[in-house]
């Protein structure tokens, strides 16, 4: 009798992707989004582990998975897995590099908002005050700066691009791909000090944690705007929120925090401008359903030995 692999799914997933895993002769337990105790013994036997962005996989965790050799993030990001954990163990870690689209329209749509101050015109008509029109500014010939130009920068590029933006890039990395009438900075400095907004798309890592902290808002014009819809961690939040309230910086549109959710006395929160969205970035139906789908082939074709196009160990 062939004894069948077990796969721990701690994340929502269709009925149809949960029949494709079964009919490759898996046993699929889903786990929930639990962590601590239940979660880890539902690992004791797993081979595969499919989990998002807001399943942190630490030490402890792979610890408690002796048989692990796949585990698929359906997300982009990777900062809640510890990979050199799982390095050590030989685990595979695949990610879905699929949302570049919604996040990069969630990034513009945040940018407009801040721009035309809609937030502000809603919160008006909703209290009766339909003239007060506030004056927003034009993004034709505003300059954005991209912090970080993968996948999803460069898909905010040719958005901003479209709507006659000036667009820089600074990225650490030293090959990064033309994209004509983009410009790439080798000074975060000087690229953040020219800028009307600043973009922020890097993974969260230890060179990026607080990138943007009180030395480099301060950097930024006292009229620019930041939008994050990275990871919460790449802003020093507290920095930001003193930014904000000072008049550092004109505004800021927040798709992810530090904390997520964030504590209700969140500071940041009750900041000036601040437009904050829960995390939405890969939000659209299609986009979540092509990165379940994603998920699902990296985690078979890692139980069955074979190289996925989006292995990160
Ligand atoms: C990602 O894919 O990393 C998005 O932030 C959703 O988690």
């Amino acid at each position: 009798m062939s004894v069948r692999s077990k796969v721990v799914v701690a994340v929502p997933l269709a009925q149809s992707l949960v029949d494709q895993l079964a009919a490759h002769d898996l046993t699929v337990v889903p786990a929930g989004r639990s962590e601590g105790g239940d979660f880890e013994s539902a690992l004791a036997e797993a081979e595969g582990l499919l989990v998002s962005s807001n399943v942190f996989v630490d030490r402890g965790v792979i610890a408690s998975a002796p048989k692990l050799r796949v585990i698929s993030t359906m997300s982009v990001g990777l900062d809640h897995i510890d990979l050199a954990a799982a390095r050590e163990k030989q685990i595979v870690v695949t990610n879905t590099p699929v949302p570049s689209d919604a996040v990069a329209d969630l990034t513009m749509a945040l940018i407009i908002m801040l721009s035309r101050r809609i937030c502000e015109g809603m919160r008006a008509v909703a209290s009766g005050r339909w003239s007060e029109v506030s004056l927003g500014g034009d993004l034709a010939g505003k300059h954005l700066l991209l912090v970080g130009f993968g996948r999803i920068g460069q898909a905010v590029a040719r958005r901003a691009l479209a709507a006659k933006m000036d667009v820089r890039y600074f990225d650490t990395r030293s090959s990064m791909p033309d994209v004509d009438g983009v410009d790439r900075l080798v000074d975060l400095a000087k690229g953040l000090a020219g800028a009307d907004f600043v973009s922020l798309h890097v993974d969260l890592n230890v060179e990026t944690r607080n990138l943007m902290g009180q030395h480099e808002l301060n950097l930024m014009k006292s009229t620019a705007f930041l939008v994050n819809t990275s990871r919460g961690g790449v802003v020093d939040q507290a920095a930001l929120t003193s930014a904000l309230t000072h008049g550092a910086i004109a505004g800021a549109g927040l798709d992810v925090l530090q904390d997520e959710p964030p504590f209700p006395d969140e500071p940041l929160l009750k900041a000036p401008n601040v437009i904050v969205v829960p995390h939405i970035g890969s939000a659209t139906r299609e986009t979540r359903s092509a990165m379940a789908q994603c998920a699902v082939d990296n985690l078979l074709l890692g139980l069955r030995n074979e190289p996925s196009p989006f292995e990160v160990t």
